[in-house]
């Protein structure tokens, strides 16, 4: 699965077998959390994993008592009202592992930051054949001082993303979004790519040219690949790079036909 793969078959998970997820597992999606961009590369991430259901469920009945009382002045909430209600509903979907993203301190970008970590983890999830699902329902609770305390983090962090990993019970299928909305598409005319090419032409040579992929290693070597420093490189999975001028470029694998198609629709 390549990570174009990946992000189409992501998808939220909200039912879960009770098998545990193996340490070395979550250690790896940890890892990729890391790999992600960082304003500055400050890395502000800091990291809490809850592997304890009896936990999770005392966690998720204080969740609902909170967002209760909050729905009493927040329409939008409201609409959930009869849902955190329900005894058996659990915000965490009887997942067995939390993993708590925060930013070491409150900054201009460390949401941004610690929500591209959770990105990372929820693809990796989905590469190693685990379901996952945002939790924002627990971020008020997760930031009491008294959850905070409890998850060693400092006073001043900020909990800014939370992702349950687990096991699914049922996968749901892949969802239909709306096309991207491009509101303008603003370009120098006739700007020329290196050897005389118009950019356009060089677009329709390769539609999917920009895009760097490589196919993902089975689940199985995945789950236990402790880190991503072994990892054998992008030329180890039959990608061709082209040089061009003065840009190297990593040609992807042929993008789905569908996604392709989108593209050069928005392009038209
Ligand atoms: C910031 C954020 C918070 C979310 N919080 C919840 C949540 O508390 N409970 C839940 O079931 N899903 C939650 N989701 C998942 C969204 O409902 C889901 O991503 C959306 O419906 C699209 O479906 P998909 O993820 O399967 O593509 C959250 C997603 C985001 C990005």
């Amino acid at each position: 699965m390549n990570v174009t793969d990946t992000i189409l078959a992501r998808r939220s998970v909200r039912s879960y077998l009770p098998e545990p997820v193996a340490k070395q597992l979550v250690l790896s999606l940890l890892e990729s959390a890391v790999h992600a961009p960082s304003a500055m590369n400050t890395q502000p991430w800091l990291f809490a994993v809850v592997q304890d259901g009896a936990r999770l469920k005392r966690w998720s009945d204080m969740a609902k008592q909170r967002l209760l009382q909050s729905a009493k002045d927040d329409a939008e909430l409201g609409r959930y009202a009869s849902l955190l209600r329900d005894e058996s509903f659990n915000i965490f979907y009887d997942a067995s592992t939390l993993i708590v993203i925060a930013g070491a301190q409150r900054s201009r970008f460390s949401q941004a930051d610690c929500w591209l970590a959770a990105e990372n983890v929820m693809l990796s999830a989905r590469a190693a054949g685990l379901g996952s699902c945002c939790i924002g329902f627990a971020l008020d609770l997760l930031n009491s001082s008294e959850l905070k305390a409890e998850l060693h983090m400092p006073s001043d962090a900020e909990v800014a993303a939370a992702v349950v990993v687990g096991y699914a019970r049922d996968v749901p299928a892949p969802l239909v979004r709306a096309a991207p909305k491009v509101t303008a598409w603003l370009r120098e005319v006739e700007s020329t790519a290196p050897h005389g090419r118009t950019e356009d032409s060089y677009a329709r040579e390769h539609p999917a040219g920009f895009l760097a992929t490589r196919a993902a290693p089975p689940a199985g070597e995945r789950a236990g690949h402790p880190s991503s420093h072994d990892d054998p490189g992008f030329g180890a999975f039959g990608q061709r790079r082209l040089v061009e001028g003065d840009r190297e470029l990593t040609l992807a694998t042929p993008l789905p036909e569908e996604l392709v198609a989108r593209l050069t629709a928005v392009k038209e």
